[in-house]
């Protein structure tokens, strides 16, 4: 194996996150979709395609440096929420564990002295700064709106240009 076994452990672990993140935002684009929020059914499918990436490219990497990726088990996500805001506060937190899974992987790498495994993390490090701004983004602008049933119109339209239409993001 070309890695250290921690850390492939390790990563392992961190298999069971990015699968946890595919279904958690399943599971709230099927609920916006029920509620008829299809911009933002659109938006949470296309993130949940976005974890399917991330969970393939560690599960590639871990056999392509000769280590063996395990399919993690998990529990069933959340499947009913109150309002939009709730989604995306749940997908902010959901994210945040997320880094803080990728952060620990980074110092571990660099303790193993794994440069490879380290400049691969590289891709992730940056894509969830970009996750938690998004998200941080997003609940400033719901707030902004405000709440109150009318306005749920308004932050469906605000996810909907983030996410293409829901043919786009399903086909
Ligand atoms: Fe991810
Ligand atoms: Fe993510």
């Amino acid at each position: 194996m070309l890695i250290p076994v921690k850390v492939e452990k390790a990563l392992n672990a961190h298999l069971g996150l990015e699968m946890a993140a595919i279904y958690h935002y399943l599971s709230v684009a099927s609920w916006c979709e029920t509620k008829g929020f299809e911009g933002s059914a659109a938006f949470f499918y296309k993130q949940s395609a976005e974890e399917q990436l991330h969970f393939m490219k560690f599960f590639n990497y871990i056999n392509q440096v000769g280590g063996h990726a395990h399919v993690p088990e998990l529990k069933k996500p959340q499947t009913s929420f109150k309002t939009i805001l709730e989604t995306c506060q749940k997908s902010l937190e959901a994210e945040h564990k997320v880094t803080v899974s990728i952060y620990k992987l980074v110092e571990l790498a660099r303790a193993e002295k794994d440069h490879a495994t380290e400049a691969f993390l590289k891709f992730f490090v940056d894509e969830q700064l970009e996750e938690e701004m998004q998200f941080n983004r997003l609940i400033d602008r719901i707030h902004l709106i405000g709440g109150g049933p009318q306005s749920m119109y308004y932050i469906d339209k605000e996810l909907e240009k983030l996410g293409g239409t829901t043919a786009e993001a399903t086909e």
